[in-house]
């Protein structure tokens, strides 16, 4: 989850490592840190917080070497200040690290014997311990740095750089990503492709035990036994995207108002408008022959995921078992020949959902995975990916990444459906023809913002709120929950509305406001009896429904946000959108940070 970088450059790199860092701040943010080689000794500012702080370090005292790592920092072991801030120095060793060392207690207590000192509570300090001890020994830094990588157990990835060398980084990996970006004359790593490409776009990605050599001529890439492996070199299409926020005053303003356009763009990816039928897919699997999907993701993918369940089982008949991905990981599933697996991930780099891919794979599962970003290790450890098209994602909480995936997921049930034979060709039209008016309805939604804001204004000033639905409202009365406790800290749960009654309901009194999520489909009928029960106990209910759902609700709401009539299919797509708004505004009105929200990070790849 932190985000890593080197340099072997010609010019001072600091500067250039901070501009790599803000490509990286998505991974973590509560601390940064820079170090370089100057005239043979290292040196490094460490600051506390957002990268800005140490931006205002580095510009009252710059570094001057031309090789350097650099770290922003999501805390796992030890608090965010500037102590526990990377790199960290033990000796002669610099050491920056993405990852958790799960042995390093019992590593740190052998070090204590031999008589090291610690400075920080992390991790970290001991791989610095541990490679100053071998080079104490009079091991050489390459050979120190292996001997230390053999004891380490747990995710990592490195950079490690030594006093008095300035044409030497060594990088590992073993579980979170990293990339070797070749330069004229200069060598780059990164947790990342992005993160380098200003830079570079010539990159090899390391593979899990790989460490590399990097000197600035010259790249050798090693296996855990110390034996010279080659690894591809590709181009990456990873663009040094700016990091701009456009006219608005967030990123996540910015990409919820992106939505219809990279739904469409999404959609279009799957689904040929024109002859109204899913493209051809070229699948590791047969969906006819399949009796069982199972899909596992974390968060907001996970809740893209339980609804593609609803669609999977309701149009193709094809039964989906569904699991966050740190269960699952562990859960032993059995896994039959006719079953497929799908993982959705933004970041491609999730390690629960990753080690979920891989506990497939050793099963012989065909894997599918939808990711947003194409180069990560998800995409490439999968049999087929199918891309999200929504750009890159700023902002923590995840919102066109969603619609995104609700996108994928709808045009592979759809897919299926047809290849399985529980849809005729009129209906796959129908279908079809659904889906793609999902970006002008998302549209439609966005002119409801005024509204939005007022009811958010009201959210603003309570502890608690209660969010429900049904059917594939559901994961939605879920995603809305979990979006406001994300990024406005207030407590909210989702709730099936169904369930109301065995326990939630006591909470209800005059003081709860909740989230009625009703589209009129079949069953709006039954979520209005649950609204009743809310009613009848004081709860403030703002109903998000359609026109018909407005007019038969024969009940007095708090609020009702009436959305475009909406098909029931793509409902879920359309009623993301006011769920995000409701989150985002307020938590503009609560002040908090709204795309770097606390404690949080983008991309999670520890457990
Ligand atoms: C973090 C992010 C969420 C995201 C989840 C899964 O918790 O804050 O927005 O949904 O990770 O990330 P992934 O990249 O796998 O979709």
């Amino acid at each position: 989850m932190c985000g890593i970088v080197g340099i072997v450059g010609q010019t001072p790199v600091a500067p250039l490592i901070v501009d790599a860092l803000k490509r990286l701040e998505y991974r973590g943010y509560d601390s940064a840190g820079v170090a370089t080689v100057e005239k043979g000794e290292l040196s490094r500012r460490r600051a506390e917080g957002k990268l800005v702080n140490l931006e205002r370090r580095l510009e009252a005292e710059p570094l001057s070497g031309t090789i350097g790592i650099g770290h922003t920092r999501w805390a796992t072991h030890g608090v965010p200040n500037e102590t526990n801030a990377h790199p960290h120095f033990a000796d002669e060793v610099a050491i920056v690290h993405n990852g958790i060392i799960e042995n390093f207690a019992e590593l740190r207590d052998e070090l204590k014997r031999d008589g090291y000192v610690f400075q920080s509570q992390t991790d970290t300090e001991v791989v610095a311990h541990l490679i100053a001890r071998e080079l104490r020994g009079g091991a050489q830094p390459t050979e120190a740095a292996h001997n230390a990588l053999k004891r380490l157990q747990g995710a990592f990835a490195l950079a490690i750089m030594f006093k008095g060398d300035d044409d030497l980084i060594i990088g590992a990996r073993n579980g979170p990503p990293l990339a070797v970006g070749h330069g004229q004359g200069e060598m780059y790593l990164g947790s990342d492709a992005i993160a380098l490409a200003p830079f570079t776009n010539s990159i090899t990605y390391l593979e899990d035990g790989d460490w590399a050599v990097v000197r600035r001529n010259k790249v050798q890439i090693f296996d855990i036994d110390g034996n010279p492996v080659k690894r591809q070199r590709q181009r990456s299409v990873g663009t040094s995207y700016l990091v701009d926020k456009g006219n608005h005053r967030h990123f996540m303003e910015k990409e919820i108002h992106e939505q219809p356009e990279v739904i469409s763009h999404t959609l279009a990816h799957y689904l040929d408008f024109t002859s109204g039928k899913t493209r051809e897919m070229d699948l590791p699997f047969d969906f006819a022959k399949l009796d069982r999907i199972a899909i596992s993701a974390c968060g907001t993918a996970y809740l893209a995921g339980l609804i593609g369940k609803y669609w999977f089982e309701r149009y193709a008949r094809l039964p989906v078992d569904i699991d966050i991905a740190s269960e699952f990981r562990y859960r032993e599933m059995p896994l039959g020949k006719k079953s497929a697996a799908l993982f959705v991930s933004q970041s491609g780099e999730t390690a629960d959902t990753l080690a979920s891919l891989r506990y497939c794979r050793s099963e012989g599962v065909p894997i599918g995975a939808i990711v947003n970003v194409r180069e990560s290790t998800i995409a490439r450890e999968s049999h087929v990916t199918f891309p999200t098209l929504a750009g890159p994602e700023i902002g923590v909480a995840s919102t066109k990444a969603f619609t995104c995936q609700l996108s994928v997921l709808a045009s592979l049930a759809v897919r299926a459906a047809a290849e399985r034979g529980t849809i005729d060709e009129g209906e796959e039209k129908r279908l079809v023809r659904q889906l793609s008016e999902a970006p002008r309805f998302a549209s439609q939604v966005l002119k409801l913002e005024e509204q939005i804001e007022k009811v958010a204004r009201e959210l603003a000033k309570v502890n608690h709120v209660l969010y429900l639905g049904r059917d594939t409202s559901y994961p939605l009365a879920l995603e809305g929950a979990l979006k406001l406790k994300e990024i406005s800290y207030i407590h909210a749960e989702g709730y099936a509305a169904g369930e109301l009654k065995h326990g939630p309901i006591a909470l209800i009194d005059e003081n709860m406001p909740v989230i009625v999520i009703a589209p009129h489909d079949r069953i709006f009928e039954k979520t209005v009896s649950n609204m009743q029960e809310v009613a009848a106990r004081g709860g403030r209910i703002i109903l998000i429904t359609d026109e018909a759902g407005a007019a038969r609700a024969g009940i007095e709401t708090f609020e009702t946000i009436v959305l475009p009539d909406t098909p029931e299919f793509i409902a879920p797509i359309v009623y993301a959108l006011p769920v995000q708004l409701l989150a985002y505004y307020t938590a503009v009105q609560m002040g908090t940070d709204v795309d770097q929200p606390r404690n949080l990070a983008k991309s999670v790849t520890v457990e």
